[in-house]
């Protein structure tokens, strides 16, 4: 059976001991919690604390972002290698902040989703696109190639361990959300191309969350449609209260 995932995406946010301090509030008020799998997504210098800190609870712990290759002479940069030896299991790959300001590809997004697979980390894909995309009419296109730029090019072995999140660019922290009836068509749209690549049974299992100012009003009306099967949260991650509440949406 297909669980929802609620995934905290930090971004910059936090520091080691902001991150234990949430931690101390968050893992009792979720502890009862099996409706869904609960993921929080760190910076790479709060990882080993909130591993620790989650370490016997019901929350799983993420990075935002993996190098491929193990180990070499890549300044600044973090391989899932070493994800794996911290006690990661998520990472996210291809988030729209990293196409915009640090020249994401399709290409590298393919590059990181497989460095993921190859040390067991579960990557959180995202696709988006952008306003002016959206108003022009070519939203289907943008994930279209987004899509075939990357992800088709697993092996239907590899995506079966792929989850998806989409997050249109103009929604990121704008506190303007897709409608659930957009959202909802988009991820038709993205599980249509699942199934053309890898099959109705793979489109039906993958799990495409919503991301995009999901907060603890929006959330019950978004998750509520078929194709949503979780988010991927920003700012709202960021408190143990609010988060609770998205948890239980
Ligand atoms: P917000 O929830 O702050 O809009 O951010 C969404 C996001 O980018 C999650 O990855």
């Amino acid at each position: 059976m297909k669980k929802p995932i609620i995934a905290g995406n930090w971004k910059m946010y936090k520091t080691p001991a902001e991150t234990a301090a949430f931690f101390e509030a968050f893992r009792p008020m979720v502890a009862e919690v099996t409706h869904c799998e609960i993921v929080i997504c760190t910076p790479f210098t709060n990882l080993d604390a909130a591993v620790r800190a989650a370490d016997g609870s019901n929350v799983a712990i993420g990075a935002q972002n993996l190098y491929w290759g193990r180990e070499g002479a890549r300044t600044g940069e973090v391989s899932g290698y070493m994800l794996q030896a911290v006690g990661c299991r998520y990472v996210v790959v291809g988030h729209s902040e990293r196409r915009q300001f640090f020249g994401e590809t399709d290409a590298t997004v393919l590059k990181r989703t497989l460095a993921a697979l190859e040390y067991g980390l579960t990557p959180i894909v995202c696709l988006g696109e952008h306003l002016d995309e959206r108003e022009s009419g070519r939203t289907e296109a943008v994930l279209s190639d987004q899509f075939e730029g990357g992800l088709a090019a697993l092996t239907p072995e590899q995506f079966a361990e792929v989850v998806i999140a989409y997050e249109p660019v103009w929604a990121i922290g704008t506190g303007r959300s897709a409608t659930p009836d957009m959202a909802n068509e988009t991820h038709r749209f993205i599980r249509g191309k699942i199934a053309a690549k890898f099959g109705a049974a793979q489109a039906a299992a993958t799990r495409i969350l919503y991301g995009g100012s999901v907060n603890p009003a929006n959330a019950s009306t978004l998750m509520a449609e078929a194709e949503i099967d979780g988010g991927l949260v920003g700012g709202a991650s960021l408190e143990p209260e609010s988060f609770t509440r998205l948890v239980n949406y």
